[in-house]
């Protein structure tokens, strides 16, 4: 059979995709293999289990997400129900350029160069202090998670919220978020896999409430002073309008740094010359942390655009409306672009990744979320030099649309062992 599109026309790019129709939403949990045979045979694919045309390569990625004459981030259905509207990822024109600007500011380079010593890395050291006792770890739980769940939320001003209810946000906010199946006539399979991320919107709007009343005087009221600001524009917040964006913030804000991090260790562990050389010389993260994010994207194969009329793209005819999944997470891994892609290797040339996005939709926490893992990883391996993995427990990078490991079991200190 030859590959068929959502609007039942056929993919010209290759004479036999049905292997494509075979392919199950569990099989894109573990998608490197899936979108190799893509990139090679049909860089713009419908494929079923994910209800989207798959971008795969690197020029198709560029080109859509750099191409606002064809395609918008508008009305993508499970975006619209978890998130509701306006959010910065499903809006365009003015109001997404307003709210790019109003959630950009506390996390840009230049607002959080002050918090890395103030705040970071007082975190990373406090967390550390709690491992010291510890023989061994799940750095995900232990670490990883919390370090980025604190920095970007502090960031934003939430110093109140507990980091435990911050990570119950996210992995309850994600529930909805991956809850994408459809039925035929469109509406969706499980709708009772909304109900967490529902009422969670509803205990973050309850937070929101409460602190947009704080005194704005007070140092730690930034929730107070952003919410009651007018801004250049002329706008004034208010909940309803920030809260859809604020999920996405709270929802991949939080968890995407923490990812890269469990992505860049086990690329690390992977290469244990370039480890040990990583942990001797600190200034080497910065590379480690990029080609971490090359290697396994953290939003693998998330970010999602709509054709904005009928038209043939790269061969593929696409109807107004269809999604296209911009598949970062293949497209790092293009042969064309990068040599040896498969491979994590902190000495490779120098080379854009497309872990963050590019265009207008790029990610809001590009500048913080490398800091964060800097930080994050120099205290790490300060403390514990000989740390590594568990080999009685394996880790393994999965997920789609986000890819990173669930568990990373570690022993803190292999030489005392
Ligand atoms: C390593 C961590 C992270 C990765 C890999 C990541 C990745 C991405 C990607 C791939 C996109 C979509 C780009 C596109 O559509 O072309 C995105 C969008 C976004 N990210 Fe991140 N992200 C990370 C951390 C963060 C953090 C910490 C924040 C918040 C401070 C954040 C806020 C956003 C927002 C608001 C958008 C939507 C931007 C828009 O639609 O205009 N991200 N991110």
């Amino acid at each position: 059979m030859i590959g068929t599109t959502a609007n039942g026309a056929q993919a010209l790019q290759d004479p036999d995709l049905s292997w494509v129709e075979q392919v199950t939403p569990e099989q894109l949990m573990h998608p490197q293999e899936i979108v190799a045979r893509l990139r090679e045979q049909a860089p713009l694919a419908w494929v079923p289990a994910a209800a989207a045309y798959l971008a795969t390569s690197w020029a198709v990625c560029h080109e859509i997400a750099n191409d606002p004459e064809n395609f918008e981030s508008l009305a993508i259905p499970w975006h619209e129900r978890v998130y509701r509207h306006p959010a910065i990822i499903n809006s365009e024109g003015e109001v997404h350029a307003h709210l790019r600007r109003a959630l950009g500011t506390p996390v840009s380079a230049r607002a959080i160069r002050s918090q890395i010593e103030s705040r970071m890395r007082p975190t990373a050291k406090a967390l550390i202090q709690k491992l010291r006792d510890q023989e061994r770890a799940e750095l995900m739980a232990d670490y990883f998670e919390p370090i980025s769940v604190r920095c970007v939320a502090d960031s934003y001003g939430f110093f109140d919220v507990p980091t435990d209810t911050l990570r119950r946000w996210f992995h309850s906010i994600k529930t909805g978020a991956i809850n994408t199946a459809t039925n035929e006539d469109g509406s969706f399979a499980n709708p009772a896999g909304f109900d967490a991320a529902d009422q969670t919107r509803e205990e973050i709007r309850s937070y929101l409430e409460l602190r947009s009343k704080d005194d704005p005087d007070e140092p730690d009221s930034v929730v107070a002073r952003w919410l009651n600001a007018e801004t250049a524009d002329g706008v004034r917040w208010s909940i309803d309008y920030i809260l859809p964006s604020m999920l996405v913030v709270l929802f991949g804000g939080l968890q995407e740094p923490g990812h890269a991090l469990g992505n860049t260790f086990l690329g690390l562990t992977t290469a244990p010359e370039q480890l040990q050389r990583t942990i001797a010389d600190r200034t080497l993260l910065p590379r480690a942390i990029a080609e971490g994010l090359r290697w396994t994207a953290p939003l693998y194969g998330g970010p999602t655009r709509s054709a904005k009329r009928d038209l043939v793209y790269h061969g593929v005819p696409l109807k107004k409306g269809d999604v296209v999944r911009l598949v970062y997470g293949s497209a790092n891994h293009d042969s064309t672009e990068f040599e040896h892609p498969d491979r994590y290797d902190i000495d490779r040339a120098s080379h854009a990744h497309l872990a963050f996005g590019e265009g207008r939709h790029s990610c809001l926490g590009s500048a913080i979320s490398p800091q964060i893992a800097r930080v994050a990883l120099e205290e790490l391996f300060s403390a514990f030099p000989h740390i590594a993995l568990d080999p009685h427990k394996p880790a393994v990078s999965t997920g789609w649309p986000f890819h990173g490991p669930a568990q990373l079991h570690v022993i803190l200190d292999e030489t005392n062992r």
